[in-house]
């Protein structure tokens, strides 16, 4: 399996060396043959090439079995045109990952942020909706009309919530059998009636998985509340993107948030977080959600080629991410005290331990 790694802006070059030293220690020890090769993107490519991404480097990744994408500093990008494009936008959208699974768990040994234990998928259209670079062909659905007149446009196409909401089901089947449709048809009703009856009838090829569904803002209230109600939840972009941190902050921290992107042919394994500048150079930064990113990206790989030896390694780094959790061998963020470059070390040692 050949993986292009773009390390990434902020903490990303801490956290995804160690991640490197995961995906090497499991391939040597399920002989999986893993080869990754390093490219960058983000800031450092801005300041070589001028241009975060190329597309050189899309032709790189096109050729690879998978993408594992470091954090990006977006918040100060200027102009797509002038070359200061947003990667995970870019690699989204340009390979066609609609699904943007992030699971969101308690750990035990964890202190979370409510009572309950949960495990829950948000799975999250990643092509359209409320994304501005990414709804359009060329250019972008925002618009400034007069200085002081915005419009921003959403996307929704049934070809689009048909596959999501077919991702959704395919992974609640294997699971607690229910899906939770999450939405705002009260206001957008066009758009979001549609969404959910796509869902609907999605589910109907589903008979076993029970749906129901949720206004968003009351959703927040629901999954702060419950989150042991739920098992897949199934969103529009944007509404997933703001879901998905709540529900890994409750887990525990969105340091634990691991995220597949998805497509037909081609994966990338992405941190949910961002590249956390203030905390970056200091060995601090939590590499679990770049760790559990890593493990998504090899199940993936097993299931597409039917390889027994991906699952059991990613199965093997879910199960070490386990114990290190258990035993407190985790970053201060989470309530430990190992350093970053740490865990690399404790991760192969517990799979050493393995027979
Ligand atoms: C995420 C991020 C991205 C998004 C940003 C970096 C564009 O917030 O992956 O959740 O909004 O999709
Ligand atoms: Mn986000």
């Amino acid at each position: 399996m050949k993986i292009v790694v773009i390390p990434g802006d902020g903490i990303g070059p801490e956290t995804m060396a160690v991640c490197d030293e995961v995906l090497l220690s499991v391939s040597k020890r399920f002989e999986l043959n893993i080869e990754l090769s390093h490219e960058s993107a983000g800031q450092e490519s801005l300041k070589k090439t001028g241009a975060t991404v190329t597309t050189e480097l899309l032709e790189k990744v096109k050729k690879a079995d998978g993408l594992m994408l470091g954090p990006m500093s977006t918040l100060e990008l200027g102009q797509a045109s002038k070359g200061e494009i947003n990667a995970s936008l870019f690699f989204r959208k340009n390979l066609d990952l609609y699904a943007n699974i992030r699971p969101a768990k308690t750990y035990p040994g964890l202190t979370k942020r409510v009572q309950q234990d949960f495990d829950l998928i948000v799975v999250r259209e990643n092509t359209e909706g409320f994304y501005a670079d990414r709804n359009v062909e060329s250019g972008s659905s925002e618009m400034l009309i007069t200085p002081d007149v915005v419009i921003s446009l959403r996307r929704i196409t049934r070809h689009c919530c048909e596959r999501i909401a077919r991702s959704a089901f395919i992974l609640a089947q294997n699971r607690k059998k229910h899906v939770t449709i999450v939405h705002k048809a009260n206001v957008l009703k066009i758009a979001d009636n549609m969404f959910i009856d796509i869902c609907h009838q999605v589910g109907k090829e589903f008979p076993d998985v029970r749906i129901d569904d949720f206004i968003v803002d009351a959703m927040m209230a629901h999954v702060v509340r419950a989150p042991d109600q739920f098992d897949v939840i199934v969103t529009t972009n944007m509404f997933g993107d703001i879901l998905s941190d709540l529900t890994s902050e409750l887990s525990g921290s969105l340091g634990l948030a691991g995220t597949l992107n998805a497509g037909i042919d081609f994966a990338m394994g992405q941190a949910a977080h961002g590249s956390a500048p203030d905390i970056a150079g200091k060995n601090i930064a939590n590499p679990f959600s770049q760790i559990i990113s890593a493990a998504m990206l090899l199940n993936w790989y097993g299931q597409k080629h039917d390889s027994k030896s991906f699952i059991a390694a990613s199965q093997a780094m879910e199960q070490i991410t386990l114990e290190l959790m258990k035993s407190g061998q985790v970053t201060p963020d989470v309530g430990g005290n190992l350093k970053t470059d740490e865990i690399a070390k404790a991760f192969i040692k517990q799979l050493q331990m393995k027979n």
